[in-house]
């Protein structure tokens, strides 16, 4: 049987290297909210695991909701975000913790910020697995960040490349023969 991680060129961050760190945001979450039933927002598809991995960790009351946003296209950056019908009632006057896979820009957490802002949040921060800062354009000052990593495209523990990849359970960089030019 052939295995994706054959496509893989090294890994950058290590399951438990994740699994460690999930533990330490853990711990400062709970310090900041363990009194405040926050609501934590998964972006799909890419945080998915990783909201996963927070949940072995977070043992205070708090709430999961889900949004779909996308912004890229196969390696590249579309510049537009795309956020799928969500019913903002569910958090109005509530903490809100945005969960996202990776920073690259801030464009897609600046736009989906701003938005959960308008629509009368108590309160909103984000965690975020990883930031690229040398790619930062927009500010945003993410409070809960997992890794700064270089400016690398990434994939595994959430991230793909055209929808593949995401199923590997670290995060790593592909071989360049992988990808198409
Ligand atoms: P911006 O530029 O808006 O981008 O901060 C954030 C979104 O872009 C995707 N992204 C990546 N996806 N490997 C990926 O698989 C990467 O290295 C990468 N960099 C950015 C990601 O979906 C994120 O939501
Ligand atoms: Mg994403």
């Amino acid at each position: 049987m052939r295995s994706i991680e054959e496509d893989v060129l090294k890994v950058l961050i290590t399951k438990e290297e994740i699994d460690e760190r999930c533990a330490e945001l853990a711990e400062q979450l709970h310090r900041d909210y363990q009194d405040e039933n926050p609501i934590f927002l998964c972006i799909l598809k890419g945080a998915m695991p990783f909201m996963a991995k927070m949940l072995d960790h977070l043992k205070f009351k708090m709430q999961i909701e889900c949004i779909r946003v996308k912004s890229y296209d196969g390696m590249n950056s579309t510049g537009s975000v795309k956020i799928d019908d969500f019913n903002f009632d569910l958090i109005k006057d509530r903490h809100v913790i945005l969960v996202e896979d990776i920073i690259d820009t801030g464009l897609t957490m600046k736009k989906t910020s701003d938005l959960f802002k308008e629509k009368g949040v108590k309160s909103l921060e984000i965690l975020a697995l990883l930031n690229k800062p040398v790619l930062n354009k927009v500010p945003l000052n993410p409070k809960y960040i997992g890794f700064e990593i270089p400016n690398e495209f990434v994939i595994g523990f959430g991230l793909d490349y055209d929808e593949q990849y995401r199923n590997l359970p670290y995060v790593g960089v592909l071989k360049p023969e992988v990808v198409k030019h």
